[in-house]
């Protein structure tokens, strides 16, 4: 990639540090460097510095509530296996397989085991090795130490978070105001389907999350009789607490129970819990890396970002419903309304995000400015940057180290 004049060089304390001017308050904010979203070495530093030790949304506790259930997916590279255990145990796991790197699942379904298909070395639901054919005469095989490796798990609100971290820190007290914010969905309860198969994207996951936070571009990219009703003006950010592992956005709707169809009404059952705050409102919870939420007074969208590339990703976008909504008769006539709508909105966000990965590989890219409307970009840089920060520091201390021994 061509340098860019006066930008500093990437992997530098002078970059770092300057990464401080996209943590102030929107006024004197400026967006993160291009760099950040089109580089390949910022991606494995990216990695290490987010990815590896943060909670990862990778599907719905929904999918595996049978004892062997199971479901795949990957993120980062990293192909996934979460199952439940004859115990009743969530569990998650790497898929690849010990022997030779084969990955011992695919797609989802309810097994006994797994079978890794190769050369039929057999793994538990629980990930642990109980057979391998012909290794009788192989030298210090110990089956019994051998095992897919596992990750923490965590479950919130119905989603299932792994993180590659054992030594992480719980998710859910980091997200107590978002939790709050939206209790009266009792999303843990809601139902939907699995989502189809994933969208593949090639453009960097921030500009797609940054895209699902972004309420400045609603009366804008999104003007018209679809989104009118959502105004970019009545944009409320409430600040993230210290350490808070998500935030939020709200945005008045003018008028209650608006939803993503031409009739601008929530056409499915209404949210029971609901109050009249969070009917005249529309709620965006943002959990980086991974999940993105859009809750609306009978429909939530969730999608779930996999990074797989400094300019590419994949996104699952499922769908969330109060209780007993998909039993009505004319459910599916409904939705197809919502959708029909979301998506005309949806296909104009992808036709921006694409042209937006272009220019930010152009040398005339910036560090550009934010309108008040664009709160929420702040709080993703907030979420971002000391942790770009502390694993840029620990890389310059592992340096030190390695150059003195
Ligand atoms: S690679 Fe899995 S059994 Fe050989
Ligand atoms: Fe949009």
């Amino acid at each position: 990639m061509p340098a860019r004049p006066f930008a500093a060089p990437l992997f530098s304390d002078a970059f770092f540090e300057g990464l401080s001017t996209s943590v102030r308050d929107f006024d004197t904010a400026e967006t993160l460097p291009p760099a950040c979203y089109v580089d390949a070495d910022f991606y494995e530093f990216e990695k290490e510095a987010v990815f590896n030790h943060e909670w990862l949304c990778v599907g719905r506790e929904a999918w595996v509530m049978e004892p062997g259930d199971y479901f795949t997916t990957h993120i980062v590279g990293e192909p996934v296996i979460v199952a439940r255990t004859r115990a009743n145990e969530l569990v998650a796991m790497s898929s690849v397989c010990q022997h030779r790197a084969m990955l011992v699942a695919e797609g989802r379904g309810n097994t006994r085991g797994f079978l890794c298909p190769y050369h039929h070395w057999t793994y538990g639901l629980d990930g642990k090795l109980v057979n391998a054919p012909a290794m009788e005469r192989t030298c210090d095989f110990d089956r019994a130490s051998i095992a897919l490796p596992r990750f923490k798990v965590e479950v919130w609100l119905g989603f299932v978070f792994i993180n590659f971290d054992l030594e992480a820190q719980p998710l859910a007290p980091r997200l107590a105001d978002i939790e709050a914010a939206l209790a009266p969905y009792d999303l843990a309860n809601a139902e939907g389907p699995p989502p189809d198969a994933p969208g593949k994207f090639p453009w960097n996951w921030k500009v797609m999350f940054e895209n699902n936070n972004d309420g400045y571009h609603a009366s804008r990219l999104h003007q018209g009789p679809l989104h009118d009703f959502v105004p970019s003006a009545q944009s409320v950010f409430p600040p993230a607490p210290e350490g808070a592992a998500g935030y939020l956005r709200f945005n008045g709707t003018l008028h209650a129970d608006a939803s993503f169809n031409v009739t601008q009404k929530a056409l499915l059952p209404v949210f029971p819990g609901l109050t009249e705050v969070d009917r005249n409102r529309m709620t965006f919870a943002n959990i980086p890396p991974t999940l993105s939420l859009v809750v609306t007074s009978d429909m939530v969208i969730y999608l779930i970002l996999r990074a797989d590339g400094p300019e590419s990703h994949e996104m699952d976008t499922g769908l969330l419903f109060a209780p007993g909504a998909m039993r009505d008769p004319a459910f599916e006539h409904k939705l197809a309304m919502n959708m029909s709508a979301a998506n005309a909105i949806i296909a104009q966000d992808l036709h921006v995000d694409g042209l937006v990965q272009v220019g930010l590989r152009s040398r005339f890219a910036v560090r550009g400015r934010y309108s008040w409307q664009e709160g929420a970009q702040i709080a993703f840089n907030r979420w971002l940057a000391p942790r770009y920060q502390a694993a840029w520091d620990q890389a310059k201390v592992g340096r030190t180290m390695a150059a003195a021994e």
